[in-house]
């Protein structure tokens, strides 16, 4: 039988969902391909903490305990910000680990290293979750773009907002009760100053330009706004003009090639694409030359979604490695 070893950085909502589903897939996957999935290690920042159990596997503050694994083989990585998490992905590529990050903030400005990095190494970087969570918008792009090119993409890229917005209109929700819930299911960041002041939206939308244009606009030259002055008052008037707020990252590829950005509060109507978007759903549309537009919604936050796509990578890397396809 042969053993993977795989370690999962970080043990908050997405460390624990990556966790369960291997979990729940483990014996599937025993039966189906004689694959067995073990977690060896799950790294924390405070081992005091109290947290669900994860029976049979080692919780460590220290990184070279996870390096240390015998026959490690892939690092999920659900910490937060650039840094530790770049220097632990980078350590983990150079020992030949295959690398899975939901971590936007990090991935959108190190991609260019750590995809050379892999590639020197032979291994695959997986960043699905970095961009509206369980919506499948870097694998869509990556099969798209073999054939079509892409000239603008817009969209909600960012969950807790969505819902806030969406909470405030249909529950009357004040700005902070609505930001509360999406803390309490798991949406919003432990900090959720990027999700509210936009710049979680510019992380992904600065990911998803690096794939779809090869190249990042100008990062300073983007005009970042979040929702965090929208207040209930704004929503009701807006509705009865029957409008609604969304909060929409958009870059379009100018026929001379340049690249323009902007993240920020729009009132759309009822013919927009994004006005039915609700709750902490995420769309992401793409405009292209062969299939013209190409629309992607779905959940774009949460334990679940976000780590399915994540264990979809790792699904994707062992069949690239084996030469097959598989489920699990
Ligand atoms: P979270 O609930 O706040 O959990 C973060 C985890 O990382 C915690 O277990 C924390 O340890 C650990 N951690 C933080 N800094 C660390 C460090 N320096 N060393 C070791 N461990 C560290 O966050 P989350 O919602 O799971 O998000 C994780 C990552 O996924 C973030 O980059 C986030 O932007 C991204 N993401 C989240 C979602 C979502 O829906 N939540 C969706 C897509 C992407 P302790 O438990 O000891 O505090
Ligand atoms: N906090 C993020 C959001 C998580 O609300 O969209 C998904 O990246």
């Amino acid at each position: 039988m042969a053993k993977l070893r795989a370690a999962i950085l970080g043990y908050g909502t997405v460390g624990q969902g990556i966790h369960r589903i291997l979990q729940d897939k483990r014996e599937e996957l025993h039966q189906s391909l004689g694959l067995d999935i073990e977690v060896g290690a799950i790294l924390v920042s405070d081992l005091e903490k109290e947290r669900p159990a994860a029976p049979g596997v080692r919780f460590t503050d220290n990184f070279d305990e996870v390096l240390s694994i015998p026959g490690l083989q892939v690092v999920f990585e659900a910490i937060v910000g650039e840094e530790p998490a770049y220097g632990y992905l980078c350590r983990a590529i150079d020992k030949g680990c295959h690398v899975i990050t939901a971590n936007k903030v990090m991935f959108s400005r190190y991609h260019i290293d750590l995809h050379e990095r892999a590639k020197a190494k032979n291994v695959y970087i997986g960043y699905e979750a970095t961009t509206a969570g369980g919506v499948p918008v870097i694998k869509t792009l990556k099969n798209l773009l073999q054939v079509n090119s892409v000239h603008r993409i817009q969209g909600i890229l960012n969950g807790t907002s969505n819902y806030i917005l969406t909470s405030m209109r249909t529950d009357n929700s004040s700005f902070e009760d609505a930001l509360r819930d999406a803390q309490a299911l798991g949406y919003a960041e432990a900090d959720p100053y990027n999700d509210v002041s936009g710049m979680d939206a510019y992380h992904k939308l600065m990911i998803l330009s690096a794939l779809a244009f090869s190249e990042q606009p100008d990062r300073q030259a983007v005009d970042v706004k979040g929702i965090d002055a929208i207040t209930l008052e704004d929503v009701k008037r807006a509705q009865e003009e029957g409008l609604r707020y969304r909060h929409v990252a958009e870059i379009i590829q100018h026929s001379n090639g340049r690249l323009e950005a902007s993240v920020g509060p729009q009132l759309v109507g009822p013919d927009h694409p994004l006005y039915a978007i609700e709750g902490v759903n995420n769309a992401v549309a793409v405009d292209t030359n062969y299939i013209g537009t190409l629309t992607l919604v779905g959940p774009g936050a949460g334990m679940y979604p976000t780590a399915s796509v994540m264990v979809e990578d790792y699904a994707e890397i062992i069949g690239k490695r084996a030469g097959f396809m598989i489920s699990i």
